[in-house]
């Protein structure tokens, strides 16, 4: 496996990029904006292509690289299903995956630091965000914190992990890189406590500064959302009710770019072929699934996701393909979902 943990010295954040093979995909938790170079450099030199970028949590004290590294990468952007951001690719909530080639990660909800924190897990790993850190745990007095929450989180979820659980948390200050959830539950002050009154008592007693980034970096981390009205103002977006009133039209094929996890959670449109985003560059090359479909039959291909992101992505990605006659269907399921369009499960 491919494991970096990548730092950025301003905001003491620390970054994950992980893969499991040279020349395969890879995915990125937590990068800061001002690294993105850096990324892309590291990506391109071990060979990677970078199919998703996470947050554990709406940050604070940095600005997120998740809408760099979709714009330069086209990669997909998650974050949980609580965030205040306006819109990411994916949505993901507690017991789901995130999946790239060779690596799984087991989506943990641990609020109580934001109430939209999360924790990734892998077989000997944690990436515990905010939530735990080396011998401390995120604070818990503003966007939506709640040490009660974060009690639950802790000793509820992380903590009753295996002790030699490597833990990889969000920041470090102190220099530390790596501990494990043995060792934070025997030497880690703030979990020293005998019950949930004290650790609230703990919390709320801290008193802690603002960072110093606050006031800049939640509302520009709220809105990394892609440009979806740019796409639209060159012709290539359908709005949702006319998407409706193509269904059964022999001249459209509707494609649904999400993944299968998704598909079985929000159900998918009927009559619409699954082609997972990840696999468009394939499909649109000479010879692919999609470059046949649209050049030997004629059919416009109309793409759709969640929150129209991914879809926004292929539409421009087809286009470059030459294929001129694709659109995709803005503001995706979610848009789908408010006009009360019809949808059957995915089996
Ligand atoms: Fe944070």
């Amino acid at each position: 496996m491919t494991f970096r943990q990548l730092f950025d010295s301003v905001s003491s954040t620390y970054s994950y990029l992980l893969a499991s093979r040279r020349g395969g995909e890879a995915l990125i938790i937590d990068p800061v904006l001002e690294k993105v170079d850096r990324y892309i450099q590291l990506l391109k030199e071990l060979d990677l292509r970078l199919i998703k970028a996470i947050d554990t949590h709406l940050h604070a004290d940095h600005i997120t690289g998740l809408p760099a590294l979709r714009e330069r990468t086209q990669c997909i952007t998650i974050m949980g299903e609580q965030t205040k951001a306006d819109v990411v690719s994916i949505r993901v909530s507690d017991g789901e995956h995130i999946d790239i080639e060779g690596v799984s990660l087991k989506v943990l909800y641990t609020p109580g630091h934001t109430d939209d924190s999360y924790s990734f897990l892998m077989p000997d790993r944690v990436f515990t965000g905010d939530t735990l850190l080396i011998r401390g745990t995120g604070r818990t007095d503003f966007q939506n914190g709640d040490p009660q929450a974060q009690y639950d989180s802790l000793f509820g979820k992380l903590l009753r992990l295996p002790d030699e659980t490597l833990v990889y948390p969000a920041h470090d200050y102190k220099g530390d890189t790596v501990s494990t959830i043995g060792e934070e539950r025997a030497f880690n002050p703030r979990l020293q406590v005998k019950s949930v009154d004290e650790y609230v008592e703990l919390m709320n007693a801290l008193h802690l500064p603002n960072p110093k980034m606050m006031d800049v970096a939640v509302p520009t981390n709220m809105r990394v959302g892609l440009a979806q009205n740019v796409v639209a103002e060159k012709g290539w977006a359908l709005s949702a009710e006319q998407v409706r009133g193509f269904l059964g039209r022999p001249e459209i094929t509707l494609i649904d770019l999400r993944e299968d996890q998704e598909r079985r959670k929000q159900g998918v449109i009927p009559g619409s072929l699954h082609v997972p985003y990840p696999r468009l560059e394939t499909e649109f090359q000479e010879g692919g699934l999609l470059q046949q479909l649209a050049k030997d039959t004629g059919k416009g291909l109309v793409f759709y996701c969640a929150f129209g992101e991914r879809s926004a992505m292929a539409v421009q990605a087809a286009q470059k393909a030459g294929l001129s006659t694709s659109r995709h269907m803005q503001g995706g399921l979610q848009a789908w979902k408010s006009i009360g369009g019809s949808l059957k499960r995915s089996n």
